[in-house]
């Protein structure tokens, strides 16, 4: 019988995946694999970063632990990585905060993680060459700072409207190299970064009947968009915003 080609396909793909220790990142490894890429994974726990690790479908992965605030962590783990296929920025933080109450150690912490330490990272990756022609940089970014905010987002907010700012430059800055640029942007997915807030299960409960679709979304369903993007499928795809919210954006 002929092999059938799937256009989805991750087989000989090197990807590096930030964040995935926890999360919509350790759903985005594991999914990844599975379509066959072989998966350079990278977070800062280091007994997290494992169990993703030993989920991995394959061989032939790779952990680095790394806090990516820190320029030490950063310059040792882009010096052991191969050529990228694909890199998914997906690190990030939320500290939800009224506006009164934000300093400037918070906004300095929140753009640290969630928008400098990414650009950093594509940008060292550039200037080395260690981005394969036709590769793909994805950012998880979110529905809020690009199509909405919400109360106590404010910087948050911020911080993922500067990353969906930078892609869009990145994306035609790379465009002559034929690496694509674009970003995921969820709604609220069940992952420990939403349910640590102080939100109580009466308001998550109120705030999941805003949703079109009725809940959260789950971790999976972002991988299977970053799958897209990684793959050959979305080959004249770049610059743009992939939102995954349940239809919250309709309303
Ligand atoms: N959950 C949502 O509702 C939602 C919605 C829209 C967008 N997002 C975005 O999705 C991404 C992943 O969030 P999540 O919900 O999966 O959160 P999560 O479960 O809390 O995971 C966050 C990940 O980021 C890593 N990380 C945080 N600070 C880091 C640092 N300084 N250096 C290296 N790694 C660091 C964490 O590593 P360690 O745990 O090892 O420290 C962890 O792997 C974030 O960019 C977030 O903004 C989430």
């Amino acid at each position: 019988m002929p092999e059938l080609s799937n256009p989805f396909s991750l087989v000989g793909k090197t990807i590096l995946v930030t964040g995935a220790s926890s999360g919509i990142g350790k759903a985005i490894a594991i999914e990844c694999a599975k379509m066959g890429g072989e998966l350079i994974i990278t977070g800062r726990n280091k007994e997290r970063l494992q169990e993703t690790f030993l989920a991995l479908q394959g061989t032939h992965h790779t952990q680095i632990a790394a806090d990516l605030s820190n320029e030490a962590d950063l310059e040792a783990l882009i010096d052991t990585l191969p050529p990228l296929d694909g890199c998914v920025n997906n690190a990030g933080i939320s500290r939800p905060m009224l506006t009164q109450f934000i300093e400037k150690k918070d906004m300095l912490e929140v753009f640290e993680i969630n928008a400098f330490a990414p650009f950093s990272l594509v940008q060292k990756l550039v200037q080395n060459k260690q981005l394969k022609k036709k590769s793909s940089i994805v950012f998880t970014s979110s529905m809020l700072g690009v199509l909405c905010s919400a109360p106590g987002s404010s910087l948050y907010s911020a911080s993922k409207g500067a990353v969906n700012g930078y892609l869009k430059g990145l994306a035609l800055d790379l465009a002559n190299r034929g690496i694509r640029v674009n970003s995921v942007n969820p709604g609220v997915i069940n992952t420990n970064l939403f349910s640590e807030g102080s939100i109580t299960q009466e308001q998550l409960d109120e705030q999941m009947q805003r949703y079109p679709l009725k809940r959260f979304g789950k971790p999976e369903e972002v991988a299977y968009a970053v799958i897209y993007l990684l793959s050959d499928a979305s080959e004249w795809v770049t610059g743009s915003n992939l939102v995954i919210d349940g239809g919250f954006t309709l309303l």
